[in-house]
């Protein structure tokens, strides 16, 4: 039986994500909160290889089918390594992206449809769906002259700018399909879209 909280956060690359999760970290670290903080891909050390071949410039011939098994294949390994013995131990689990990111990006923006990336990813969904997803609401177009630009390096980053205004419109359909999505504003300082997160995070008895 699940006994921890599981929170997940989302949003457009350059929206400010890892800010606010050193922000909430710091916050539930002065507190004494238990908690852990992990990511995907990723997560795990069979998950961070698979990370690494997703992620990889070099791999521009991946099919879309290929990338969205990837990120499926590597979710599965990063519940069972690290989230679910969390979740079982009745810790607060907060994670870097999760099943959203793959219904923006490969349902959404790759067009493989929002059904078939469901399907593919209907263990995690049906097993360990998040208590709460925190959606930082920023659209691409600020979020990138925010980042400085793209990391040629890194395949996704490699994406133009109408694929991240898809995978945005794609986030966009999912806040009105999911209750147990919120947007949060990031139109202020960061200081104050981390006290909206905290404050929503309160107003859902997680902290
Ligand atoms: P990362 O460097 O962690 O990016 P960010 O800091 O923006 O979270 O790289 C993760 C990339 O993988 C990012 O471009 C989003 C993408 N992604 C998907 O396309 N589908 C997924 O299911 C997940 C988890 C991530």
């Amino acid at each position: 039986m699940v006994k921890g909280k599981f929170i997940t956060f989302e949003g457009c690359e350059g929206s400010g994500k890892s800010t606010q999760l050193r922000l909430l970290s710091k916050y539930l670290d002065e507190r004494g909160i238990s908690y852990i903080v992990t990511r995907e891909p990723g997560g795990s050390p069979i998950a961070e290889q698979i990370r690494r071949i997703i992620l990889d410039g070099k791999n521009m011939e991946m099919c879309d089918e290929c990338e969205a098994h990837l990120y499926a294949a590597a979710r599965m390994q990063h519940l069972k390594d690290t989230v679910a013995p969390a979740l079982e131990a009745g810790k607060l689990v907060i994670c870097d992206r999760y099943v959203d990111s793959s219904l923006a990006y490969q349902g959404e923006a790759r067009g493989l449809g929002l059904e078939y990336i469901a399907s593919i990813n209907c263990s995690a969904l049906e097993k360990y769906p998040p208590d709460l997803t925190v959606f930082l609401n920023i659209p691409p177009d600020k979020a990138f002259s925010r980042k400085h630009g793209a990391d040629e390096n890194d395949r996704m980053e490699r994406q133009g700018l109408d694929f991240h205004r898809r995978v945005y419109g794609g986030y966009l359909k999912l806040l009105s399909k999911y209750p147990r999505i919120c947007a949060v504003e990031c139109g202020g300082t960061k200081e104050q879209t981390s006290a909206n997160i905290i404050n929503l995070l309160k107003s859902r008895g997680i902290i």
